[in-house]
């Protein structure tokens, strides 16, 4: 579930039509990451965004992890030798490695910027589940290291011309929920006239501030703020608090 295999094809003409500004981000993680050398990428997809970061400092030893083939198979191709692709789900990954900071850009967290509060998306399925996951992030995580996630708008309909006649379109249903979580499914579809180049549907959760601290304090992070260019979360790892023995 939640895998891009039907839109894999299609995805970076979309992210080139302007979904996301993947330098831009790259430039607020340069300069919120600073000195830190190892990173970790949580839904790499097609390294967009790993391959401006690594044009950012060259020097930097960069990792990506996806659980969607297809999307890796045109990473590597991209990124050539710039970075290392792991073929992996993050609630289970065990990268037998530790890493300076953690990113996850567009990826597999992302932070919604809903006008009045900021809520936590998700491509994962539930509390426990996320829990599960950035614990595990944690845990691939130096003491001192960081995790950073990128702030983005709520998912809406929209229709986008993009180049070669191809017409991309986005459906959402499903958001008037007013729980603390609540589920979405958003519908991508791509077509040239009567073709269907490409479909997926996705099921994404969000979860309220309240709810969103409670996740990523049960973790093991910390909040220290917004980066400087207001475009990123950015926590930092404690290690999951200790249980308390009675
Ligand atoms: C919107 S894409 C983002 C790609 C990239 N960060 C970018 O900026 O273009 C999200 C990616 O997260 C991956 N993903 C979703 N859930 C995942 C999971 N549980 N473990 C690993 N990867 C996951 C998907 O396969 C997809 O390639």
């Amino acid at each position: 579930l939640n895998q891009y295999t039907g839109i894999t094809e299609c995805y970076d003409l979309l992210m080139r039509g302007g979904y996301y500004d993947h330098d831009d981000m790259a430039r607020a993680a340069d300069s919120a990451i600073g000195h830190r050398k190892k990173v970790l990428e949580l839904g790499v997809g097609t390294g967009l965004f790993a391959q401006s970061l690594a044009e950012t400092k060259p020097d930097r030893d960069i990792t990506g992890v996806d659980f969607t083939p297809s999307m890796l198979e045109i990473a590597q191709d991209r990124v050539g030798p710039d970075a290392r692709l792991i073929e992996a789900d993050v609630t289970s990954m065990d990268l037998e490695d530790t890493f300076d900071v953690a990113i996850s850009s567009g990826g597999v967290w992302v932070i919604i910027d809903a006008e009045h509060e900021f809520l936590l998306g998700t491509h994962l399925l539930g509390y426990d589940n996320d829990v599960e996951g950035l614990t595990n992030v944690s845990a691939h995580l130096e003491p001192d290291g960081l995790l950073l996630l990128s702030i983005q708008e709520m998912h809406r309909d929209f229709d986008l011309m993009l180049p070669g006649g191809v017409v991309y379109s986005q459906r959402i249903f499903g958001t008037d929920q007013p729980d603390d979580h609540f589920m979405i499914e958003k519908k991508y579809r791509f077509t040239r006239g009567a073709e269907v180049l490409g479909k997926e549907t996705l099921t994404l959760g969000f979860y309220r501030r309240k709810v969103m601290d409670r996740i990523l304090g049960e973790a093991g992070f910390a909040l220290k703020g917004i980066d400087d260019d207001g475009q990123f979360f950015v926590y930092s790892n404690r290690g999951k608090p200790a249980t308390t023995s009675v």
